[in-house]
């Protein structure tokens, strides 16, 4: 008889229903806004996915009418690769519901103004009360913003209605003002409101590792220490800092990267089948993992982890800077652009196994993958020395997954040759969608299941606090790799003996 039994992760993977109406307040129209906001929530008009109803009011100091800001928005999505393709029936639709506020997010008659404006807009447009605050903008302005929500009602629900809150990243600065954050917000928002965002969430080869792993019987008998070796995580760009030196002086590789984007795909390639694909089910397997990862102390930081800036190099054929010579970056700058950490995790599933993961900028391309190294065969009855088979995920570009196998050459000889079996995304088609698109939907769904909860990002602070607290001293010899390189030596070294990073 056939099964049909209905598997609880491929219907929790499903899309759902549609979401409701809603009025999205995005504050802030800089950088984030125009290259990924806008071009997400457009290019989610394209594919029919947003309620008809659906409506924004962005925030910021410009004083915009509304229809100027249709303007800025349509420049935004024309312009950016991620909007697809410009379709102006689609859009003309689309800009009707764009409208503007101008002012000071600590300013009370702003607020006043915004309360006015979402009363009219939720009536004219039947966005039924229910509204979605995304913050947009410096972290510096996070708390005065919720607060002054707060102080206005603009976070109340009812019977009818919802108000949800969308925090960037990144969520504080180190452990002690992430928990300040937190504190705060909880004083007006309680934590089914908050939303926190970490893009790469929504990149579908993350959420594909959870399919893969938790969708087929083959993976997971391997997915342990009996026969993994280690596991390699990386995200390179190629980028610069594109102007955002002075950001980066604050935030450096740890804080823009490790604490956030890449603990995240640790989490979720170490984690436990979760019994449900329900946001908590997965957050608390998630959280499990951060638990048993071993602490990273101040002291222990120089055997686990290797940091380097860039000097400047060749990248695609062309000179460029090195990271103390960017605009915003101090001349003597010691701040951070790449980072490499050994983490361990202490559970029976993953004892003696080490995670590697490493993030940089200015490496020789933008790719991000990761890699699970098995350990090579007890005996060895081949000729040569036999190599690890390897099961990797490309994230991004080129999404998909190969697993490299040995097999033997054609004729007499019994040698061994790497083999590859590959599968690409493509093979379903174009990809749809953006990060940002699938993350902003599963928020108006009130769906948090690919948004970190409070102690998942406590959790991931305390691991790296005590790297940015070594880090500050003694004051690294930087630069120490050249623009366009694979990182500094040391990074080879931390990954040890008989193990190399993988060639990308
Ligand atoms: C952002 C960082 O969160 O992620 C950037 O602030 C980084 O510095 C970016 O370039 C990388 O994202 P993606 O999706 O391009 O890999």
């Amino acid at each position: 008889m056939a099964n049909t039994h209905t598997n609880p992760l491929r219907e929790g993977m499903r899309r759902r229903q549609a979401p409701d109406p809603c009025l999205l307040v995005i504050f802030g129209v800089g950088d984030l806004t125009q290259r990924k906001l806008l071009p997400a929530l457009y290019r989610l008009a394209v594919e029919n996915e947003l309620n008809p109803n659906f409506s924004v009011i962005a925030i910021g100091r410009r004083p915009w009418s509304d229809l100027e800001f249709r303007e800025f928005a349509k420049q935004s999505v024309q312009t950016s690769k991620e909007s697809g393709e410009f379709v102006e029936g689609v859009w003309s639709g689309f800009e009707q519901g764009l409208h503007f506020v101008g002012g000071a997010f600590d300013e009370d008659a702003m607020y006043e103004n915004l309360k006015g404006r979402l009363q009219t807009i939720s009536s004219e447009r039947g966005t039924a009360g229910n509204v979605m605050y995304y913050l947009a903008t410096p972290p510096s302005s996070f708390e005065v913003i919720s607060s002054q929500l707060g102080k206005f009602d603009l976070h109340k629900e009812t019977e009818e209605s919802w108000k949800r809150l969308v925090v960037e990243k990144p969520f504080g600065v180190n452990l002690e003002t992430a928990r300040e954050l937190n504190h705060h917000m909880h004083e007006v928002w309680s934590e089914h409101q908050i939303y926190r965002i970490d893009h790469y969430l929504g990149k579908e080869t993350v959420q594909n590792l959870l399919a893969i792993r938790f969708g087929n019987v083959i993976f997971e008998p391997l997915w342990n220490r009996q026969y993994v070796d280690h596991i390699q995580i990386t995200a390179a760009e190629d980028l610069g800092m594109e102007g955002r030196g002075a950001y980066y002086e604050e935030a450096s590789i740890t804080r823009d990267m490790l604490q956030n984007h890449l603990m995240q795909l640790f989490t979720i390639v170490a984690m436990e089948a979760p019994s449900s694909f329900e946001a908590n089910a997965i957050r608390d397997e998630k959280v499990k993992v951060l638990r048993a990862t071993k602490p990273i102390p101040k002291e222990r930081v120089p055997e686990v982890t290797v940091r380097g800036q860039y000097g400047p190099g060749t990248l695609h054929g062309e000179h460029v800077a090195g990271f103390r010579e960017e605009k915003g970056v101090a001349p003597e700058s010691v701040t951070p652009t790449y980072v490499a950490v050994k983490l361990e995790v202490d559970n029976w599933r993953w004892q003696g196994v080490p995670f590697f993961l490493r993030t940089a900028k200015r490496m020789p391309k933008k790719v991000t993958e990761i890699a699970v190294v098995f350990k090579t065969p007890p005996a060895h009855i081949f000729p040569g020395t036999p190599e690890n088979n390897v099961l990797s995920f490309n994230i991004q570009p080129d999404e998909g997954m190969k697993l490299r196998f040995s097999s033997k050459t054609p004729g007499q000889d019994n040698r061994l040759r790497d083999v590859e079996m590959d599968f690409h995304y493509d093979s379903f088609g174009k990809l749809t969608g953006t990060a940002y698109g699938r993350l902003l939907l599963d928020a108006m769904l009130g769906d948090a299941t690919l948004f970190p909860r409070e102690d998942e990002v406590d959790l991931a602070w305390q691991l790296v606090t005590g790297i940015l607290e070594a880090f500050g001293e003694p004051a690294p010899e930087f630069p120490n790799y050249d623009a366009g390189t694979w990182g500094p030596e040391a990074g080879d070294k931390l990954i040890g003996e008989g193990r190399r990073w993988r060639r990308l």
